[in-house]
């Protein structure tokens, strides 16, 4: 976990949760390597950039090119039926860009996408975007979102690059501006990949959603305090809201902005997700819903909404006041709207009651077979497996940084870890080296596994963590 991310635990960027964060054990930044032979190779590729493709290709797909199955050589990385070249920035893997043909939101009986049907339900006369290539340009990620050139978000260690321009989208607001300049409402739903630790509520790709509405500048208040007025189904008296947000100069209204239009667009937007989350949760009697402040690179002023579920307050989306520059840029110039993103597993985890973030991707029909499209039910454990724990200890060295160190684990045992958990750490009083120790859980979701073949698993672990990361087994 890289420190200055804005990444919740429940995989929602946040500025509020990176603070709750403890900070990174062992790290440096910037170490983009440890990518063992493809890390080689495309040292070897340096400053040769991004050929085959025109990144204003992306866009809807047709006959769904993301089914077929990626693949990656010595100098191009295939993906969604289009080829890129590797540089010296590629740290994508086979492992996860297997997981692009997936499309687990694209199942109706899988939870992710009951989720995500009874979100839209809120929504119906959104324009809903469901087939956007995860392979997103840096610009689409984070310039077009005005995101700083050293924002934290952009580092090797926590984002998968095909090549330095060219990488898997980390959010579904990297087709905002794309999906604005066609509708003034609109949603995106889509898999999102980014690097991280291993445990229960941590996988590296997991879903999201977007919205927006944009309102006419001028007309805005009149248009946005009618429609509020007129809504009969009167959802927010059945919601207990404290709203704790307040409009300083650490959450600000834009200059360019009139205040009374953001203001009332601000309240469109809370009325409008009041309203989806008394949807989703509508087996709720009391659902209490509390407004905070937040900060985002692309929305201000920025807030997250949290509810209150099971005695804990649960964060569930961030949202704000759309930049301006980005209306501009979309040819939007007098609009003004708002936006917000959730992740869907985090809901879906909750909702469904699922222990495991790694269930979503069984492919178990004990799993499966559980779920009905459009209903939310709650699952029912098929088995827990024995766990098997083993310890790595090494001298760690400059570069090296825990969420490479998971990634290695995760292309080595894939879905059979459960977590990876630094268990000791010191350094050495006279050399300085540092030690650290993980304790490694396995456990299958689906059967039993043997000591036999865990050990053959951690001993592959233990030469490809030396061959990848340069560390110094102990
Ligand atoms: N993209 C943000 C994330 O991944 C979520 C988000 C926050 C989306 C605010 C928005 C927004 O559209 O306005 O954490």
């Amino acid at each position: 976990m890289a420190s200055g991310m804005f990444r919740a635990a429940t995989q929602q960027w946040s500025s509020r949760t990176l603070r709750a964060r403890p900070a990174p054990r062992i790290m440096n930044y910037g170490s983009a390597s440890l990518f063992g032979d493809l890390q080689c190779i495309t040292k070897l590729l340096a400053n040769e950039l991004i050929a085959f493709w025109e990144p204003d290709q992306l866009g809807q797909i047709g006959s769904n090119p993301l089914k077929e199955p990626p693949t990656i050589t010595k100098d191009s990385i295939t993906v969604g039926g289009k080829t890129y070249k590797v540089d010296q920035a590629t740290n994508v893997t086979t492992t996860i860009l297997e997981k692009t043909t997936r499309q687990l939101f694209q199942i109706p009986t899988h939870p992710i996408a009951i989720i995500k049907d009874l979100i839209a339900s809120t929504f119906p006369d959104f324009k809903h975007y469901q087939s956007f290539s995860p392979v997103v340009t840096t610009k689409q990620n984070f310039d077009d979102l005005c995101f700083a050139k050293d924002h934290p978000g952009r580092a090797a260690t926590d984002t998968y690059y095909i090549n330095e321009k060219i990488m898997l989208r980390t959010h579904t607001s990297a087709h905002q501006l794309q999906v604005l300049t066609e509708a003034d409402k609109v949603l995106v739903t889509a898999d999102v990949y980014r690097r991280d630790e291993i445990d229960a509520s941590h996988y590296p790709v997991f879903h999201q959603m977007e919205g927006a509405e944009l309102f006419d500048t001028k007309t805005a208040v009149d248009v946005i305090r009618k429609q509020i007025a007129t809504d009969t189904a009167q959802h927010s008296k059945s919601i207990h809201t404290t709203d704790i947000t307040v409009i300083t100069d650490k959450n600000p209204k834009q200059d360019c902005h009139d205040q009374a239009a953001m203001l009332a667009t601000a309240d469109h937007l809370k009325y409008s997700l009041n309203k989806m989350v008394r949807n989703l949760f509508s087996h709720e009697k009391n659902l209490t819903v509390r407004w905070i402040d937040a900060q985002f690179p692309f929305t201000s002023p920025s807030w997250e909404m949290e509810i209150l579920y099971k005695g804990k307050w649960l964060e569930v989306l961030g949202c704000g006041v759309i930049k301006q520059d980005i209306l501009n840029n979309a040819g939007k110039p007098d609009k003004i709207g708002w936006a917000f993103g959730l992740g869907l597993e985090r809901l879906a985890l909750v909702l469904f009651g699922i222990p495991d973030i790694r269930l979503f991707w069984s492919q178990d029909e004990r799993f499966l077979h559980q779920f009905e499209p459009s209903k939310i039910q709650k699952f029912k454990a098929f088995s827990k497996y024995p766990p098997c724990f083993k310890d790595i200890t090494f001298w760690s060295n400059e570069d090296f940084h825990e969420n490479n160190f998971c990634e290695v684990v995760r292309d080595v045992a894939g879905d059979i870890v459960e977590d990876v958990r630094m268990i000791d750490e010191f350094t050495h009083p006279k050399t300085k080296k540092c030690s650290v120790c993980y304790r490694i859980n396995y456990r299958s979701m689906d059967r039993n596994v043997t000591n036999v073949e865990i050990n053959e698993i951690q001993d592959r672990l233990r030469e490809e963590v030396v061959r990848r990361m340069k560390v110094e087994l102990r």
